[in-house]
Parts: C-alpha cells; sequence; structure tokens
C-alpha cells in the first residue's frame, strides 16, 4: 500500500527570527509511519519540524509553514491509496511576514493573522483523494460531536480523536487515549503508548480500506 501521512507542527514566521507554532511533538504521526514500514507498507512522510529521527525506509519531504505542506501533499496525494493527516497544522498564519527583526519599539504589538488553507479538508474537494482518508481531532470538549462532524465536513473514512484537556495523554506525551470514529459508529480505545497505539490503528486503517476497496456485492 502507499501512505502518505502528515505530522508535527507547523511553523509559521513572523520575522526572519520568530515564528508561531504549537506543542505537537510530531510523535504519533512518526509512530504510524514506522509501523506502516515495519509492516512493509511504501510511507511517505511529510513533517513539520521535530526532534524525531524519520523512520528507516519511509520517503521524507520536511517542511515548515502550512502553506509548505499543503504544496507537499497536493503534488504527492493522488498517486496514495491511503492518507493520514496527523500533523498540528497552524490553523492561522501571519497576514505581513516583516523582511527585517521586528525591533520592541511600541508597547504593545498587535499580529494581523488569516487563516491558513485547511489541507485535510481540500482532499476530497480539490484535491480529488478518493483513497481512504484518515483525519485526527484534538479537542476539549464534546468530544464525540465535534469529531463526527469534522468527519462528515472534511469527507474522511475515520477521525481519531483525543481528548486534550486531559493529563499524560496527547500532545506532549508518550501515550494517548483516542476515540475512533467511524461513519456508523464509535469505539473507545484504552490508553496505550503511542508505539502500540500505532499497530493498532494500522490494521484498523488498512481493515477499513479493504473494506472500502472491495468490490460491491
Ligand atoms: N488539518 C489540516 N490542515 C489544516 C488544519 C487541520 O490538514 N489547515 C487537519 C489536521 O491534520 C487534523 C484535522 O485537520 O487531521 C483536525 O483539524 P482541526 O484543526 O482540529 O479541525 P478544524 O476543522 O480546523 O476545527 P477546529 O480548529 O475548529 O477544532
Amino acid at each position: 500500500m502507499k501512505v502518505l501521512i502528515t505530522a508535527g507542527p507547523t511553523r509559521e514566521p513572523i520575522d526572519p527570527v520568530r515564528f508561531l507554532s504549537n506543542r505537537s511533538s510530531g510523535r504519533m504521526g512518526y509512530e504510524l509511519a514506522a509501523a506502516f514500514v515495519r509492516e512493509g507498507h511504501e510511507v511517505l512522510l511529510i513533517s513539520g519540524p521535530t526532534a524525531i529521527d524519520v523512520p528507516e525506509r519511509a520517503d521524507f519531504i520536511p517542511v515548515e509553514k502550512a502553506a509548505d505542506m499543503y504544496e507537499a501533499v497536493d503534488q504527492h496525494l493522488n498517486r496514495m491509496d491511503i492518507a493520514i493527516f496527523a500533523a498540528a497544522v497552524a490553523d492561522y498564519s501571519v497576514a505581513n511576514v516583516a523582511d527585517n527583526k521586528i525591533k520592541k519599539d511600541p508597547d504593545t504589538l498587535t499580529l494581523a493573522l488569516v487563516k491558513t488553507r485547511d489541507i485535510l479538508g481540500s482532499a476530497r474537494s480539490d484535491m480529488n483523494f478518493t483513497g481512504t482518508l484518515i483525519g485526527f481531532a484534538a479537542e476539549t470538549e464534546n468530544l464525540e460531536q465535534y469529531a463526527r462532524e469534522k468527519l462528515t465536513r472534511k469527507g474522511c473514512d475515520l477521525i481519531i480523536a483525543n481528548d486534550v484537556s486531559k493529563q499524560g495523554i496527547g500532545f506532549e506525551s508518550d501515550s494517548n487515549e483516542v476515540l475512533l470514529v467511524h461513519s456508523d459508529h464509535s469505539e473507545a480505545l484504552p490508553k496505550a503508548s503511542k508505539h502500540d497505539l500505532a499497530h493498532q490503528l494500522v490494521r484498523t486503517i488498512l481493515e477499513i480500506h479493504l473494506h472500502k476497496s472491495a468490490p460491491a456485492g
């Protein structure tokens, strides 16, 4: 199977030395990439900056900005069987990136932000992807409801949702506790290391893919 995975945070520049970013470690996406590679699949990992080694035998495109991640995904998505969007993409970028370092003259500074393009949300509509599409949802409330809305709105086959208000899971942690939101049901998985969870997710994602690709009747 050919599998594209986005991972890590993005960095949205403010000026030549500063950026806006988030707390994503990239661990879940990298564990998924490693698990697919171990099971013999062809993986393309498109990732923002992380401190993790790229899994051996995975193809790798490093990116910084959300706009660069969009371009890289757009270029490669259509030859993929499965696409998994684990990246914590910045929802906003700085409207006017300063050419020179901003000096601290004024007492307050206001940055105008503009929405970035939703990469996962463009996979079906703008990029015409017909393969198996998996998204993530990080929520602090109404986990299942918000994840299900994302599943429908972004045309996904599965949303892997986690409650980021819980301590010890998700962002900056080695473990995770996720709710799998399928089109017709949801399933809560017990807390597990991201390594073990990745293997379980690979099995689930391959099952969804085979079921989706099986001829009807
Ligand atoms: N995502 C993406 N491109 C973006 C923003 C998000 O590909 N510009 C993907 C993430 O990789 C993840 C999913 O969309 O798989 C979850 O995105 P999220 O930001 O939580 O969803 P939104 O629809 O932006 O909703 P909200 O921020 O309001 O929760």
